[in-house]
C-alpha cells in the first residue's frame, strides 16, 4: 500500500514536549551580558529616548540597578561611562575609574564587569579617537596610546574585562601588552572585532552623547567596517584574535548573522553578538504599535543569534532573559 504520509515533518512539531526535544537552540540566561550607562551629568536616573524601559544611571543609582539585575539572574555587565567634560587633549578618565572602583567595591567577584573602552563620549567632536589638526583623519598611533593608558586605569580600578570599541589598528596588541606589563594579565579583552559602520547606533549615541559632530570627518566610515565588506570583518576579527583578544564580537547582531556564523566557524574564541540600541528600539517601536509581542520578539532574535553561533549575547533586555526564557515557549 502507498504511504499516505510521506516525509512527515509535523510529528516533531506536534507538541511542546517534542518541540523541546527536537530543538537545536537552548537559550541560557548565564550567557547574557547587560549593558549599563552611567552618566556624570545626571543627578537621578534618566530614560534613554526610544529605548522603552532602558535608562542612564548616576554613579549612585547604578548600584541599585545592579542589585535589582542580580535578583533577576544577571551577573555580567558591560559598562558605558559618560563623562561630563569634553576634551581634545589632556583627557581625564577619573569618572570612569571611580565608577568601576565603586561598583567593584560593592559587588566584588559576585559580578563580572566589562568596561567599554572608547573616546567618543570624551572628545568634543564625538569621534572615537584623536583627529588630525584639520579634522580630516582619525590618527591611529596617538589614539592607541591614549586608549592603552585608559585601559590600564580601568583594569587597575578593578574591571574584569576591557572592551575596546574604537576600531583603530593595533589596539588589542597594545592593550594586552600594557596590561601584562603591569601584572594585569588576569584581565581579559573582549574586542569589538567586527563593528560595522551602522545606522543602528542612534539611541546609544543620544544616551552617551557620542554622535560625531566634526566639521571635518562626518561619520565613522574610515574606522568602522563597511556592511558591504565581509572580508574586512573576517580579517579584523582574526587579527584581533591573533593580537590577544580573548573574546570577539559582532555588532550590530541580527542583521549580521552571516558574520557571526563565518567567524564562529573559523575561530575557537567565544563570539559575542551585540544586539545594539537601534535594533532594540526597532522591537520597541513595533511593540508599541501593536505589531508584535516584545518579549517573544526578543526571544526569537536571541535564538537567531545563538543559532548562528553566538556564544554570548549582549542585549539591553538581558535583565529579563531568565524570566522570559523560563516562561515563553517558541
Ligand atoms: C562607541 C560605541 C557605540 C556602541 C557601542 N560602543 C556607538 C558608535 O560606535 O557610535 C553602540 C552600541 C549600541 O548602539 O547599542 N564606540
Ligand atoms: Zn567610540
Amino acid at each position: 500500500m502507498e504511504n499516505k504520509y510521506p516525509m512527515n515533518q509535523r510529528r516533531l512539531r506536534a507538541n511542546i514536549h517534542i518541540r523541546e526535544l527536537a530543538s537545536t537552540v537552548v537559550l541560557d540566561h548565564k550567557k547574557f551580558i547587560q549593558p549599563l550607562f552611567v552618566n556624570q551629568n545626571l543627578t537621578e536616573r534618566k530614560d534613554v529616548p526610544g529605548m522603552g524601559d532602558i535608562w542612564s544611571d548616576t554613579i549612585i543609582s547604578v548600584k541599585e540597578t545592579i542589585k535589582s539585575d542580580m535578583k533577576n539572574g544577571v551577573t555580567k555587565f558591560l559598562l558605558f561611562p559618560v563623562p561630563k567634560d569634553k576634551y581634545d587633549q589632556d583627557f581625564n578618565f577619573d569618572f570612569a575609574v571611580k565608577v568601576v572602583k565603586e561598583i567593584k567595591a560593592e559587588f566584588n567577584s559576585n559580578i563580572w564587569l566589562a568596561c567599554d573602552l572608547c573616546l567618543c563620549s570624551y572628545t568634543s567632536h564625538g569621534h572615537c579617537g584623536i583627529l588630525s589638526p584639520d579634522h580630516s583623519r582619525l590618527l591611529n598611533a596617538p589614539t592607541v596610546s591614549l586608549l592603552s593608558d585608559y585601559a590600564l586605569k580601568l583594569a587597575r580600578a578593578g574591571a574584569d574585562c576591557i572592551a575596546p570599541s574604537d576600531m583603530t589598528d593595533g589596539r588589542i596588541k597594545a592593550i594586552r601588552q600594557i596590561l601584562d606589563n603591569y601584572e594585569l594579565d588576569h584581565v581579559s579583552i573582549m574586542s569589538y572585532s567586527s563593528k560595522f559602520s551602522s545606522q543602528y547606533y542612534g539611541p546609544f549615541r543620544d544616551a552617551c552623547d557620542s554622535a560625531p559632530n566634526s566639521h571635518g570627518l562626518k561619520n565613522r566610515k574610515t574606522y568602522q567596517i563597511s556592511p558591504q565588506n565581509l572580508n574586512d570583518a573576517l580579517e579584523s576579527s582574526f587579527r584581533d584574535a591573533a593580537e590577544g583578544a580573548d573574546m570577539l564580537m559582532v555588532k550590530p547582531a541580527a542583521l549580521y548573522n552571516d558574520i557571526i556564523s563565518a567567524i564562529k566557524q573559523n575561530t575557537n574564541k567565544p563570539v559575542a553578538a551585540y544586539h545594539v540600541s537601534g535594533e532594540y528600539a526597532s522591537i520597541e517601536l513595533m511593540a508599541n504599535a501593536g505589531l508584535l509581542d516584545k518579549e517573544k520578539a526578543h526571544i526569537e532574535t536571541w535564538t537567531s543569534l545563538v543559532r548562528s553561533g553566538a556564544d554570548i549575547v549582549i542585549s539591553y533586555a538581558s535583565r529579563h532573559a531568565k524570566e522570559w526564557i523560563s516562561r515563553i515557549e517558541m
